[in-house]
């Protein structure tokens, strides 16, 4: 009978497949078990090492996804891929240690226990060895922060190595979040009645091969998995992801025309209006106004769309055009639609909001689509 699945999520990981599914053979002598590798379909061709592995021994296998990001969705929908009864999820860069495995089975099977996880700050655990300091300082942070709002009181709640009974994943799996790398900490989050966690201490190690994928963007996922559990029911988080940018551009679009009208060309600011020439004023609205789009354009890119970042020059350039024209129509639309307020006697504040409103949601219907969707 089959016991125990390990759930391996993998972006550009091929150098460490083979010398995991080593380790966790070892560690799990005498358990009948499965791995599932949950690829996003990697350029590296880390689905393609699975598979060769996996010829041989059918106990691996893989999930190649495609067109898809995310550590958080591919363990969800690895766990859920197995018929074992108890799942586990690790990294497949070597820095969780597979050893740990066969004890963490134990809490769980004594019936004692419904979580078991692996903490990198819990007594007897070290992060030395990780070599990062200052991702140890960013987890310590992530995590109180992570213990105060959801009162999950656990050392390591970003931990991203655990198991538990696969029923208790899916009967509430339709309610995680599934964006982010935090997947424990959505899960004993969601789970409405109370988890018993058994925790190992875990001696985190520096990753095998190749780069982590998450430095860049780990405090700001951390960020957008809050807001997501918070508010992420009744404004879809993608849409405040790209207001927020968006209020980001309106400061930086005051930012520029102060600085080019007040700090180049030294006009005199006078009961707030600038004493100048008519042109003027337009060229350097205009230079405000594009500096603000292309800050957008670049923040939405890096991050609202950060898994369908569009590289390269071209289609950077291509991006950036289409984004252009997309929010030349939204400022069109929101001029009409403050004009049409205005005449409907609403507030002046309240007419502009609303053409504001409305400029965002056209620029982000759009622009998801034709600057970062399918058809782009
Ligand atoms: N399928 C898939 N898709 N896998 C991914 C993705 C993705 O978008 N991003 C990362 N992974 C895989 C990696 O290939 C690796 O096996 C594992 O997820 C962890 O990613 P790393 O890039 O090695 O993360 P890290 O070492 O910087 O982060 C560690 O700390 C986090 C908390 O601070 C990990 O232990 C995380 O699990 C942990 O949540
Ligand atoms: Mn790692």
């Amino acid at each position: 009978m089959l016991q125990l699945a390990v759930i391996l999520p993998t972006y550009n990981e091929r150098a460490n497949i083979a010398r995991m599914v080593e380790r966790i053979d070892a560690a799990l002598t005498g358990y009948t078990w499965e791995a599932i590798f949950v690829d996003d379909n990697s350029p590296d061709g880390t689905g393609d090492e699975v598979r060769r592995i996996a010829q041989a021994d059918p106990r691996i296998r893989v999930i190649e996804r495609i067109g898809r990001r995310g550590l958080a969705s591919a363990a969800i929908e690895g766990m859920c891929a197995s018929a074992a009864p108890i799942v586990a999820v690790m990294d497949a860069d070597g820095q969780h240690d597979p050893a740990l495995l066969p004890g963490m089975f134990a809490a769980i099977t004594s019936g004692e226990y419904d979580v078991a996880y692996a903490s990198r700050f819990a007594e007897g655990a070290s992060t030395e060895a990780w070599g990062r300091p200052d991702r140890v300082k960013a987890s310590g942070i992530a995590n109180a922060i992570a213990r105060r709002v959801t009162g999950v009181d656990l050392s390591d709640p970003m931990s991203g190595f655990f198991m538990l009974h696969g029923e208790t994943l899916r009967a509430d799996a339709h309610r995680l979040s599934g964006v982010g790398f935090k997947i424990l900490l959505d899960i004993l989050a969601t789970v409405d009645r109370p988890l018993r966690v058994k925790e190992f201490p875990l001696n985190f190690a520096a990753r095998m091969d190749g780069e982590s994928k998450l430095d860049r963007t780990v405090v700001f996922e951390f960020l957008i998995g809050l807001y997501d559990k918070w508010l992420g029911r009744i404004i879809p988080t993608r849409f405040a992801l790209f207001a927020t940018v968006g209020a980001m551009g309106v400061a930086v679009n005051f930012a520029v025309l102060w600085l080019v009208l007040s700090v180049i060309l030294r006009e005199r600011f006078v009961y707030g209006h600038w004493v100048v020439g008519e042109t003027t004023f337009i060229i350097a609205n205009v230079i405000a106004a594009l500096t603000a789009m292309t800050f957008n354009f670049v923040l939405n890119n890096e991050l609202t769309y950060a898994e369908k970042r569009l590289r390269g020059l071209i289609p950077l350039f291509k991006g950036w055009a289409k984004f252009f024209l997309t929010c030349a129509i939204g400022i069109l639309s929101q001029i009409a639609s403050t004009d049409a307020l205005k005449r409907l006697h609403v507030n002046d504040a309240l007419a502009v909001l609303g053409g504001i409103i409305l400029a965002s949601v056209w620029n982000f219907a759009l622009s998801s689509k034709f600057v970062w969707g399918k058809y782009g």
